[in-house]
């Protein structure tokens, strides 16, 4: 696999893959004061941002750290892009820089997979290995997140043993989320059953083609899920206003602490943050023992670990991790 641009591009047996070797990591990586692997050592990682990021950016950088790469951060504020650079022209400038692995969050759906184009089009400038770098797409408009939507699967597995059989459910506005889709793709292939519960204003044109159950009652569903994601309103994507309203929409979907008691004891709350606590979750819900928000973000980093390697070592053919500590 050269590049992470869907949760369509993984198998089954990919993810299985990815999900163990994050597993490796993580143990690798347990109770060391010095959190410092040799597996991508002399290897440029470059995180391209277009959009505000905390989780997905930091951990990114720190998951190439741990791992030795030379990690790069670039924003879009601070850099040529500011000047009226080209996304294109910017993508070529970092290849001919030398990344090895480029990770970019940009606002427009198919922004990653076109980078993947035009850095790999075998017609960059002489001295550069015949390749161009791996892409990972770190959120693409409202198009797609996969390793959110991986780090989501790591965490539902850690917590219930498995994700087979598993009912999941996804809350809220389906329309604006690339993690949504990411996580139908990706959930199902790894044997979940999903169901989206969300007004039907909030569900995207073509949802009856993804491979999903649509509810629109949360309280109906709620005693029969084994894992519930909340999502974030993304205000910021509606430029036609929002339908139901803020209050409306929070006392519908909203995973209130009221609404605690009616999920399992055993069953697991996700959310991929930023958390707007009041809202779509309440204020004691994200801090109870089933919501699993931070192990979400430190397995990120393990997630996101697997992901680099197996995209930037795996490309050239190592044949075997590098999971001892350096002497
Ligand atoms: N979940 C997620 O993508 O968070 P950030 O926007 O902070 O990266």
């Amino acid at each position: 696999m050269k590049h992470l641009l869907s949760a369509a591009d993984l198998t089954r047996d990919d993810a299985i893959d990815i999900l163990d070797e994050a597993q490796r990591f993580e143990q690798a990586l347990a109770g060391r004061e010095v959190r410092k692997l040799p597996t991508l050592r002399g290897r440029t990682v470059m995180t391209v941002f277009y959009e505000n990021s905390t989780r997905t950016r930091v951990s990114f950088e720190v998951a190439a750290k741990w791992m030795s790469a030379d990690a790069i951060n670039i924003s879009a504020s601070s850099s040529s892009v500011n000047k009226g650079e080209s996304l294109r022209d910017t993508a070529k400038t970092l290849r001919a820089i030398g990344a090895d692995a480029l990770i970019l969050r940009h606002p427009a759906s198919g922004a990653a997979a076109q980078i993947a184009r035009w850095t790999n089009d075998g017609t960059d400038v002489t001295g550069l290995p015949t390749t161009g770098p791996s892409v990972i797409n770190a959120g693409d408009g409202t198009h797609e997140h996969p390793t959110q939507a991986l780090l989501d699967a790591f965490t539902i597995r850690q917590r219930l043993g498995g994700l087979d059989g598993r009912r999941i459910g996804i809350v809220g506005d389906i329309l604006h989320s690339r993690v949504a889709r990411s996580n139908a793709i990706l959930l199902s292939t790894l044997g979940a059953e999903v169901v989206l519960i969300a007004p039907p204003t909030l569900l995207p044109t073509g949802v009856s083609t993804w491979p999903v159950r649509i509810a629109t009652d949360l309280d109906a569903e709620l005693p029969a899920l084994d894992a519930i994601m909340m999502l974030r309103v993304q205000a910021e994507r509606m430029t036609g206003g929002f339908f139901p309203s803020t209050r409306e929409y929070s006392v519908r979907y909203g995973l209130s602490d009221a609404r605690l008691a009616m999920l399992r004891d055993d069953a697991v709350i996700l959310h991929p943050g930023p958390m707007l606590r009041g809202m779509e979750i309440g204020y004691k819900v994200a801090d109870a023992p089933q919501a699993t928000v931070l192990e979400q973000v430190r397995n990120g980093v393990h997630v996101r670990m697997a992901v680099l390697f197996r995209l930037i070592a795996g490309a050239e053919g190592t044949s075997a991790p590098v999971h001892h500590a350096p002497p």
